[in-house]
């Protein structure tokens, strides 16, 4: 017999499938050739029981939705004092490529603008670690809080890798800063490589339900960060998750978010559960469009708004 959540998940994939529009994102050439109507909704309870619809088995590449999981692997490496000096925790108001950084200390203003991750990808591994080094080290993180070995998406890296000016830019400019000290290329090429880890819409979900059980994965029975650090994530994606849409995100839907270029949703429900969605059209602000839909139906129909 159906259960009554994956019964309610079919509803809401029934309902919101008309609910699309918006564009692939064709700034990374090989993200523009992706099946703009592949459509998958995935939960994982912190009791470690994962539910999903439509293309569930579809993988993409991580994109944007790495940041929190970079954020998390370095205040697990380094602190949060030594984290927190060299990058933020304010909303920007802006588009995620600006370089936004706070006056007088030039910090990026948080982890989930390019200029901070690409500043936090920097200080992932041992410090002078080599390119090769930082990428594994953030595959093996991933796949721990995945549950599974993840890996790669070399066309979407490289594709992503000749066109990557602007993240050039913002790394020339915070290591003319002072920022960070690492050679820029080497950094946006690692930082790049983060963002084509490929991951399907119920390995988004059991990653949340690992930062949704406090840093204790739902059924590997890991301990893969703290629960300070499983915190720390989820206040910053509460207040720069969407970018500049996440103000009006989190009055509406209420739930810690993250957003990816590829189309990905992470959410995530402390103590309750992590919701992945997956569709790739974008609205204006870089969000999936449906994904928004989603999340804003299922937070109404179960009462998911944290507030
Ligand atoms: O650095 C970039 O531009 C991409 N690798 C990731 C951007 C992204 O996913 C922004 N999300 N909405």
């Amino acid at each position: 017999m159906e259960s009554p959540v994956r019964k309610y998940l079919h509803q809401l994939f029934n309902d919101t499938t008309a609910m699309d529009g918006g564009d692939l994102a064709d700034y990374i050439p090989e993200l523009a050739k992706a099946d703009p109507e592949v459509f998958s909704i995935a939960l994982t309870t912190i009791d470690g029981r994962t539910y999903s619809v439509g293309d569930d088995e579809r993988e993409f590449t991580i994109q944007s939705i790495s940041k929190p999981f970079a954020y998390a692997s370095a205040l697990t490496d380094r602190g949060l004092e030594a984290i927190s000096a060299k990058v933020g925790v304010e909303p920007t108001g802006e588009a995620f490529n600006e370089l936004s950084l706070e006056k007088g200390t030039n910090r990026p203003k948080n982890p989930m603008i390019n200029a901070g991750a690409i500043t936090i990808h920097s200080m992932l591994a041992e410090p002078d670690s080599s390119l090769e080094d930082r990428a594994n080290h953030t595959v093996e993180f991933f796949s721990r809080l995945a549950g599974r070995k993840l890996e790669m998406d070399e066309s979407v890296f490289r594709s992503e890798l000749e066109t990557a000016d602007r993240n050039f830019a913002l790394a020339h400019m915070l290591r003319n800063l002072g920022v960070f000290e690492e050679h820029a290329h080497q950094v946006v090429a690692g930082y790049v490589a983060q963002c084509a880890i490929k991951v399907n819409v119920r390995d988004l979900a059991v990653m949340g339900a690992t930062l949704a059980n406090r840093g204790m994965h739902p059924f590997t029975g890991e301990r893969v960060a703290s629960r300070d650090v499983a915190r720390q994530v989820l206040a910053v994606m509460v207040s720069a998750g969407m970018y500049d849409a996440s103000g009006t995100w989190f009055s509406d839907v209420g739930i810690p978010a993250k957003s990816g270029v590829s189309g990905g949703i992470l959410g995530v429900l402390p103590g309750q559960v992590g919701i992945g969605v997956f569709s790739p059209r974008l609205d204006p602000k870089g969000n999936s469009v449906r994904g928004v839909n989603v999340f804003n139906k299922l937070s109404q129909d179960m009462g998911l708004h944290l507030l």
